[in-house]
């Protein structure tokens, strides 16, 4: 952990935090260190036999039981996202925190040679689904004393380049649903909404779009950990509508 930020290890007891793409990389991670710091994780996902790993691991740690709520978020209906609030409302009866991770990186091609089913496939899966997850979530997360919606975002969202198509599009809606969010619920709730930016790290969508890259170089998602902490910690609790890269975080929590 950076000695920045060296939160106490029951920062997030009693916590209850849905993480949706859990299965692997900066979603397994931030999970993994969620249950470390005493939260409750439902680990959602499309692939169970991931899901299934990150449990058994969360299990063999002697953290808070997990969570798995298997959805493929390509394909998921109106029903199947009221089904999963209503799963966690007869389980935990609110929700505590939501980080909206999941994402595919699409492909890398001109905009007017862009498949156009892939196309709607990537707005699905980054866009579409933070924004109905959010809205079925509002009434769980309305019940919590203190609650965070994280959105994930890229350079790309703030900075468009050329190829990188529906992925960057849906970056920066998810950036900009993260504003209306967050100014909506500023006044009469206590839940904040924020995006974060994790930067280059080493995962499988960094591989699948720098395939040549030596990434030795790269972070590992665990050198993270220290900033998903500080985003669903009390350490947090007033900030809301902000976007916020590795960078800015740790000049804010070391200059506050
Ligand atoms: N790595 C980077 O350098 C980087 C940089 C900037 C932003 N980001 C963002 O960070 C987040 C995590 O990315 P990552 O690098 O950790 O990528 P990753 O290793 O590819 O993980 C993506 C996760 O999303 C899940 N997912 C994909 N499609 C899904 C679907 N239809 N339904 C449910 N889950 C689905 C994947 O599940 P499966 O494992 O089952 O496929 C996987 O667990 C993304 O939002 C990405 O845009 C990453």
């Amino acid at each position: 952990m950076q000695t920045f930020y060296l939160p106490n290890q029951d920062l997030l007891q009693d916590k209850i935090i849905l993480v949706t793409g859990a299965g692997s990389g900066i979603g397994a991670m931030a999970a993994k260190t969620f249950a470390q710091y005493g939260a409750t994780v439902i680990l959602l996902g499309r692939t169970v036999h991931k899901l299934e790993v990150l449990y058994d691991q969360i299990e063999a740690a002697g953290y808070p039981q997990a969570a798995i709520y298997p959805m493929n978020l390509e394909g998921a209906t109106a029903k199947d996202y009221a089904d999963l609030a209503l799963n966690i409302e007869n389980e935990f009866g609110r929700l505590d925190g939501l980080l909206h991770n999941a994402a595919i990186l699409g492909t890398l091609t001109p905009l007017p040679l862009y498949d156009m089913e892939l196309w709607f496939k990537v707005m699905q899966v980054n866009l579409h689904a933070p924004y109905f997850l959010t809205r079925v979530c509002l009434p769980l997360l309305k019940k919590s004393s203190s609650a965070s919606v994280v959105f994930t975002s890229d350079n790309v969202s703030k900075q468009a380049k050329a190829y990188w198509g529906a992925y960057s599009v849906s970056k920066a809606g998810v950036d900009n649903m993260m504003q209306i969010f967050a100014e909506e619920l500023c006044e009469n709730t206590a839940i904040r909404v924020n995006s974060f930016n994790p930067g280059k790290i080493k995962t499988a969508m960094r591989k699948q779009a720098y395939p040549g890259e030596d990434n030795s170089t790269l972070k590992s998602p665990e050198a993270l950990a220290w900033a998903y902490l500080f985003l669903f910690g009390k350490d947090s609790q007033t900030y809301t509508g902000q976007y916020f890269t590795e960078y800015t975080l740790q000049e804010m929590i070391t200059n506050p």
